[in-house]
């Protein structure tokens, strides 16, 4: 890493009381240099309980999002305003209140990675780490709508036995990552453990060992006694779990399956967002409110490990 460009990074933090939260699909050196690295729902309570005045966001569009939701009186900065999710964007408010018109009486589960809109839009927020905890959470004689992911929708309802109304959004990101994929690195690496996101699709996930969001998959490999792992999501997070676990070997699934949005973020926007004070995640209060309702619930409830 470029030492002046930390170094940089390191004054303005001071100067502007600044915290930096990176995604665990972030560069490499983003990931290096961030005061608090993790999922969505660990960088939602992050946000949340931190006491700096400012909140550098390296990430996506939605997490920011979530953060300023959480922490209005905090400036919130997108050091790239085009980092987006194309999954978040599949769904707007417009089309779930159509949705939630032709099932009255469902609640509204909505995954993290959705506009602020459509969380006001919802019941609950729950991110990869807790859908099946928030699913699991919900009275059995309501009917459940979820979006906008219809892969971690379907693995929530596997999971309890829940019958969900899915939206058909998905990542375009995790869909790179086949069975074919999976069964040809188990033939190559029989004693190998696979890990897979959520968001993978169904195929991916059956054969699968262990079904994690990212930073649930931090912790297993800390704690696994296996010194060799299939990595079935977007290959950022392979950075930390090599540096956390130097003699253990991670393999990605698909080295195809990045996230073009998550490495948008350099060091160099970085500063120039604590310089310019750039991009700020501004949200309607009316907005903001009901969102926060749907995520306060999701926060309240942890997922079981
Ligand atoms: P995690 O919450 O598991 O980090 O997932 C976020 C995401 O965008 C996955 O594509
Ligand atoms: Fe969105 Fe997929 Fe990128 Fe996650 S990996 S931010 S779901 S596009």
């Amino acid at each position: 890493m470029d030492e002046r460009l930390f170094e940089k990074i390191e004054k303005l933090k001071q100067q502007r009381n600044a915290v930096i939260l990176a995604h665990n699909y972030q560069p490499g050196e983003i990931q290096d240099i961030a005061d608090f690295c993790g999922d969505s729902l660990g960088l939602s309570i992050k946000a949340a309980q931190t006491d700096a005045e400012l909140i550098v966001f390296c990430g996506v569009q939605f997490m920011a999002e979530t953060a300023a939701i959480l922490s209005p009186e905090k400036t919130v900065l997108l050091p790239d305003k085009s980092a987006g999710c194309p999954m978040a964007d599949m769904i707007t408010a417009e089309q779930l209140r159509e949705l939630k018109q032709q099932h009255t009486d469902a609640l509204v589960v909505c995954y993290v990675n959705s506009s602020a809109e459509v969380k006001a839009e919802s019941d609950y927020c729950c991110t990869s780490a807790n859908a099946v905890d928030v699913v699991e959470s919900l009275p059995k004689d309501r009917s459940i709508i979820f979006v906008p992911d219809q892969h971690l929708g379907r693995f929530a309802a596997d999971r309890t036995s829940r019958d969900l109304v899915l939206w058909p959004g998905y990542c375009a990101t995790h869909i790179v990552i086949t069975e074919e994929d999976i069964k040809n690195a188990k033939a190559k690496y029989p004693e190998t453990v696979v890990m897979a996101h959520p968001e993978c699709t169904e195929p991916v996930k059956k054969i699968s060992d262990q079904i994690l969001s990212t930073s649930q998959m931090l912790r297993y490999a800390k704690k696994s006694e296996a010194k060799q792992f299939i990595v079935a999501t977007e290959i950022g997070i392979i950075h930390t779990l090599k540096k956390q676990n130097p003699n253990t070997e991670f393999i990605a699934a698909n080295d195809r399956a990045i996230c073009p949005n998550m490495k948008k973020i350099t060091l160099e926007k970085i500063i120039w967002s604590l310089e310019d004070m750039q991009y700020k995640v501004m949200i309607p209060e009316e907005i903001r409110i009901k969102a926060k309702k749907a995520i306060d619930r999701m926060v309240e409830i942890l997922p079981v490990e």
